[in-house]
């Protein structure tokens, strides 16, 4: 048999300035634009295989080694979408081989543990339409193509760039002014590093769609929040990256994390993602940099307790130095971490005591650092003699 393929990888990214509610529930359109940093694909990243075959008898997806359907609303839309563009190349190029029609068998895995609870549904949508985008030869500009990966799950635009990013909210009926644009690239301000707690929880949390719809129909604080607060802030976050101002940064994520948490709390039934370790979190990042009499962390926190805390690479000694002196006794996290005898030390602090036990809810650390967009890799997850996984 006959199979096209191509494999693409894709990252993670995670917001300092938060995606929360929707104008249009279907095309994923947001009531504000948003800001983000992509993630190292070393440590966090969705590798997918996309083939097609005129054989194949299905859309099928393999996940993690699970077989799913690729029959959820949101990924026929981005599938569709993909074809359509595909069948204009094929109506202009008549030697193009006719694949648009076939069904495609599609391979995915992450390279971190889904029990790690980090948002995967971002890296999942971006590998997605980047593999088949490049099976399709498409031509589209990231920009364009980050438009299909949005109506697959909003956040999943941003991770169609590397370095620093923003979902521009666009104010069109059909979504064609919604897409992600580069704020600036990784080798602009590449010092960025990022530490994840991932927090131990075992209630289900909301889930951020039906959360965000909750929000925007219940809370005031939501209003103000949307007018007032993030038009403004869009603009600082962006000149405070452009300008590679850090204590600005800093100050707009963990004011924005804040934010987003209160409208979460406003909203009625209330939503709470942070837990009593994420709390102490917060403290404990204030008390670092109160320490040290500037900004030198900012946290943030998604629909979930685990945290993201972003620092400079100048200050690792500092940072790093608090949180291993907390969270030494975590199992999974430090053993890969080359320069621990290089940390601050933070020994024989009082002060301290409050955070004794929260090292308890962290189940595992990720050090990592500002990353790279979506990648073509020669990597195949597809054994081109059956059609089906390797
Ligand atoms: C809190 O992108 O997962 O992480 O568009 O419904 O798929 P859907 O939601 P999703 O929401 C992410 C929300 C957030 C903030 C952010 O990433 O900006």
């Amino acid at each position: 048999m006959v199979v096209y393929v191509a494999s693409s990888t894709a990252p993670v990214n995670i917001a300092t300035l938060k995606y929360w509610g929707k104008r249009d529930k279907i095309l994923n359109l947001p009531t504000n634009s948003s800001i983000s940093v992509t993630l190292c694909q070393d440590d966090l990243r969705t590798l997918t295989t996309a083939s097609t075959s005129d054989l194949f008898e299905n859309d099928q997806l393999w996940l993690n080694g699970e077989i799913h359907s690729l029959t959820s609303e949101r990924t026929i839309m981005c599938l569709n979408d993909l074809r359509m563009l595909r069948k204009r190349l094929e109506d202009n190029d008549p030697l193009l081989p006719k694949i648009s029609t076939w069904k495609l068998h599609i391979v995915s895995e992450n390279n971190f543990p889904t029990a790690a609870g980090l948002a995967s549904s971002a890296a999942g949508f971006a590998a997605l339409i980047s593999s088949i985008s490049k099976l399709y030869q498409l031509p589209q500009s990231a920009s364009e193509l980050s438009k299909i990966a949005r109506k697959g799950s909003g956040s999943a635009c941003r991770s169609l760039f590397g370095g620093y990013v923003a979902w521009e909210m666009g104010e069109l009926d059909n979504g064609e002014d919604s897409k992600a644009v580069e704020v600036a690239p990784k080798s602009h301000w590449p010092e960025m590093k990022a530490c994840i707690l991932v927090v131990s929880d075992h209630k289900k949390d909301v889930p951020s769609t039906s959360g965000m719809q909750l929000t925007v129909n219940t809370s005031d604080l939501f209003q103000y929040r949307i007018k007032q607060v993030v038009p403004n802030r869009f603009i600082e976050m962006k000149n405070s990256i452009i300008e590679k101002n850090f204590e600005k940064f800093a100050e707009l994520t963990i004011k924005d994390s804040n934010s987003f948490h209160s409208v979460c709390l406003d909203s009625y039934p209330p939503i709470f993602y942070l837990n009593d370790t994420s709390k102490m979190i917060i403290k404990l990042i204030n008390y670092l940099n109160e320490k040290n009499g500037k900004l030198i962390a900012a946290y943030t926190f998604d629909a979930g307790p685990n945290a993201v805390i972003y620092y400079l690479e100048e200050h690792e000694s500092e940072v790093l130095g608090l949180l291993y002196k907390i969270f030494n006794k975590v199992k999974i996290g430090w053993e890969n971490y080359k320069n621990l005898n290089k940390l601050s030390n933070f020994d024989n602090i009082a002060e301290l005591e409050t955070f004794d036990e929260i090292y308890k809810g962290v189940s595992r650390i990720i050090l990592t650092q500002i990353g790279d967009g979506p990648m073509e890799t020669e990597e195949c997850l597809i054994d081109l003699e059956t059609g089906l996984p390797k």
